[in-house]
């Protein structure tokens, strides 16, 4: 089987090192700029009313990118009643007319460029890196999934039996699917989901996060204007409680979460306490990231892997480096040229090009990381406390030196960096303590010793294993992404058992 999704390739981007691209592109950029988007929910297709309220820019809280209306919970209810009535007419279209609706919508998602990256920038805080990088990934789900879907939800596939029985396994779509998507990644986590959901089969309810409505509102009018029909893709913008209404619908026949592990646990109890059918819940969630560090690493690499990992997207990814274990010999040389890449990184509006670090997303997010950070400057040892400008929401780069391993017990989704130090001898240890957090999502090795990455890879059961590299941006159906424990139910984002999970399987024995 190609599990790469047959005939795919995966975009080939934007290369911004080249100037008359970059160029190109930054025109497109500006020419889509408007502040007049307004995100609503659409059922079947059509806005609905709502409380509108202007959706800020996080980089300055005085720049609105657009408007949203909220749904009230009897609209979300009606969108859900909408989709059931939509389910079957689009679970019963070949699944060749699905995958090229996904497909076109690729297309279309690659030729409005301007408008997606101009919004990952204003409304996520995404620096042209990050955004140009989301917009690939999105591009490469939809195709993937729809490669796969086409396969998969075919005509079945013929089992073994006797002389005349025809014997077949069919994939199918399970009814409304509710995808409930983070403001990290509003664009490629949010249609990572719909396009699964979708290309299996299932009608779909989409709530976005309520950061970032507009990103998703534009994302679902290209589907339906790609061939999804709006009876079958309905999305609802609001907040948690109406994402909690949601959930509680009777109607819902399988949740996919991307968020944190509290609220995965919170959508499980609900599912759970729901009378009627058992319905599945796909959750992505967070994790305690570690990166193990030996001796024999390279320092430079080093050094570049764990600013990277840990301050890109300002730490705002799940995948994101949160705890750094190096071997005492290495440490301090180690961390003095980590502080000091750290301390260049420059920080603003991603709208200025050269911006590496943008804000984090709201108000909420920064005082989180600054009361952590606060609490930290007060118990561990300080060895980077970078400065952040005054408006917006900035928080600068940040390294401290652990007494514990253990002094880190929940995740801290932003540019912090928590290092401790074990001597030889001691990795035991460590991963002991890395299992005990109960994350399993990213783990980073840097180490020249095949024994040594071994053990590490072996002994933790962690989703996505990085060796002598950084431990961000995995890449469609090339690193399948999701992790286990607190980190996850899988299956993984990108990979070829993802779409199954949405459907359900029916045997067909045909007495011939
Ligand atoms: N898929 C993203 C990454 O790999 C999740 O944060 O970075």
């Amino acid at each position: 089987k190609d599990l790469y999704g047959p005939g795919r390739r995966n975009s080939a981007g934007v290369e911004l090192g080249h100037e008359a691209s970059l160029h190109a592109l930054i025109a497109e950029i500006e020419a889509a700029r408007s502040s007049g988007l307004v995100a609503a929910t659409l059922i079947d297709g059509a806005p609905q009313p709502g409380a509108e309220r202007p959706v800020l820019s996080p980089s300055n809280g005085a720049t609105a990118v657009g408007r949203v209306r909220e749904a009230d919970e009897a609209t979300a209810d009606r969108a859900v009643d909408a989709a059931q009535r939509g389910f079957r007419d689009w679970e019963r279209a070949p699944a060749a007319k699905r995958s090229a609706a996904l497909e076109k919508a690729a297309d279309l998602l690659e030729a409005r460029r301007g408008l997606l990256l101009g919004l990952l920038q204003t409304e996520a805080g995404k620096t042209l890196d990050d955004a140009v990088a989301e917009l690939r990934e999105a591009v490469d789900f939809l195709r993937y999934y729809a490669a796969q879907a086409r396969d998969l939800f075919g005509e079945g596939e013929v089992l073994p039996g006797p002389t005349g029985e025809d014997n077949r396994l069919l994939h199918r779509g399970r009814g409304v699917f509710l995808c409930i998507s983070p403001w990290n990644f509003p664009l490629a986590i949010f249609l990572g989901q719909v396009s699964a959901a979708l290309a299996a089969g299932n009608a779909v309810v989409a709530k976005p996060a309520e950061q970032t409505p507009l990103i998703a509102h534009e994302a679902v009018r290209m589907l339906h204007e790609a061939g999804v029909p709006g009876s079958a893709l309905h999305l609802v913008t609001g907040d948690g409680r109406v994402g909690a209404r949601l959930v509680a619908h009777r109607r819902i026949a399988g949740v996919a979460f991307t968020g944190s592990t509290e609220v995965a646990r919170r959508i499980n109890q609900t599912l759970a306490a729901k009378d009627g059918p058992i319905v599945p819940l796909i959750a992505e969630t967070g994790g305690i990231n570690a990166m193990i560090v030996d001796a024999t690493a390279l320092p430079e690499q080093v050094s570049d892997d764990v600013v990277m990992s840990a301050f890109r997207s300002a730490g705002q990814r799940c995948s994101a480096l949160r705890l750094l274990c190096v071997q005492e010999d290495v440490a301090d040389k180690m961390i003095d040229m980590i502080v000091g890449a750290s301390r260049e990184l420059k920080l603003g509006d991603p709208r200025d090009l050269s911006v590496q670090v943008g804000p984090v997303i709201d108000a909420e997010a920064k005082q989180r990381l600054e009361q952590h950070i606060a609490k930290l400057k007060g118990s561990a040892r300080v060895h980077l406390a970078a400065e952040a400008p005054a408006t917006g929401y900035f928080v600068g780069p940040h390294v401290f030196e652990l007494k514990r391993q253990g002094d880190l017990a929940e995740e801290v989704f932003g540019p912090v960096l928590h290092v401790v130090r074990w001597k030889a001898g001691e990795l035991g240890q460590v991963l002991d303590a890395i299992e005990a957090s109960g994350y399993g999502l990213t783990l980073g090795v840097h180490s020249r010793i095949d024994g040594t990455i071994a053990e590490v890879v072996s002994r933790l059961d962690v989703g996505n294993c990085y060796v002598n590299r950084n431990m961000i941006g995995a890449v469609v159906g090339t690193q399948p992404f999701g992790g286990s424990g607190l980190s996850g139910t899988g299956p993984k984002a990108g990979g070829p058992n993802y779409l199954k999970r949405f459907a359900v399987e029916q045997t067909v024995t045909i007495n011939t």
